[in-house]
């Protein structure tokens, strides 16, 4: 901005001030309800961090038998889970349709089709090819089915909400947080308080309790850890990361082998310059 005269400078710094001032106050607005978020060191953080195997397992048994209830994963198909990266990923069958547990996890999800005799819909159990077959029939009754709201879609959600893994995680084990005194009187039938959700109010009830869903011993035969709250909530979490970047453990090796190349390539340099240098180095001879 230039300023032609000192008075429109003056004008602008006061104008500048009271915008400056007008945001502080409208931030003021907002109740503090005193929710510290907590910040967990995920798996998959840092330079050679990768998703953990075990929990996106666990994770997958919360999604199907908690979250699936009301929220789908419509970018994802039975295969994904067995692909290399994924939770259910066997080197033993490097094509996931022939994952055995893969086929198992599929049929026991029912998929429509249509008959190819009669040109039916009939419904029949999944195949690792399928993809998850939508909650409700339509966003319409998905509606109905809660109050009004739409339950989203969670193939990507933690990459579609600001705070990503931290957020949803957050997000599941908020609900315990008491009510600032200010916001009771928001208080509405089918509401419930949430001090991370955006205006603190979700539609979404509390899902997740100490114990709710039993784990099993995992595939290398590991005891699993206690279905605490926050271990189901850290779990579901892990699997939303995986579904929604699944290539991102692919994506960090071939960072890492590019780097190694160069390292090669610049310590092979190193030494093709010290040869070329002891050779032109020689005094001249005759
Ligand atoms: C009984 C139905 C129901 C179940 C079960 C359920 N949700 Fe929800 N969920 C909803 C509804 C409805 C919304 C939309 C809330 C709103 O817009 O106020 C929602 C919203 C969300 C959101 C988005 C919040 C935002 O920032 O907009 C996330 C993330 C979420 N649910 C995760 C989960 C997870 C993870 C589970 C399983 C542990 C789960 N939900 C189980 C109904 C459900």
């Amino acid at each position: 901005m230039a300023f032609k005269s000192a008075k429109n400078l003056m004008i602008g710094t006061a104008v500048a001030l009271a915008s400056v001032t007008g945001v502080a106050i409208a931030a003021g607005d907002s109740v503090d309800t005193g929710y510290e978020m907590v910040h967990k060191h995920w798996h998959w953080s840092g330079a050679f961090g990768s998703y953990d195997r075990e929990a996106m397992q666990r994770g997958y048994q919360v999604y199907v038998e908690v979250c699936r209830n009301c929220h789908n994963l419509d970018q994802l198909a039975f295969r994904h889970l067995g692909d290399k990266g994924g939770p259910f990923y066997n080197p033993e069958y490097p094509n996931p349709n022939d994952n055995p547990l893969v086929k198992n996890i599929a049929a026991e999800i029912e998929v429509e089709d249509i008959d190819a005799d009669t040109g039916d819909v009939i419904t029949r159990p999944g195949i690792p090819a399928d993809y998850f077959p939508p909650v409700y029939p339509n966003d319409a009754a998905a509606r109905a089915g809660n109050g009004g709201a739409l339950p989203p879609d969670l193939s990507v959600i933690n990459k579609a909400r600001t705070g990503g893994a931290d957020y949803i995680y957050n997000l599941l084990i908020a609900y315990e947080h008491p009510i600032p005194e200010k916001l009771k009187k928001d208080q509405t039938p089918g509401l419930y308080f949430n001090p991370v959700m955006e205006g603190n109010w979700i539609a979404m009830p509390p899902q997740l309790e100490d114990g709710l869903v039993e784990y099993q011993t995992d595939l290398e035969g590991q005891n699993p850890p206690e279905p605490t709250m926050e271990q189901l909530a850290a779990d579901v979490t892990e699997f939303l990361a995986w579904s929604a970047d699944p290539k991102l453990d692919e994506r960090k090796t071939a960072g890492f082998m590019s780097l190694l190349y160069l390292l090669i390539l610049a310590v092979l340099l190193w030494f093709s310059y010290k040869r070329i240098w002891a050779r032109l180095k020689q005094p001249v001879s005759g």
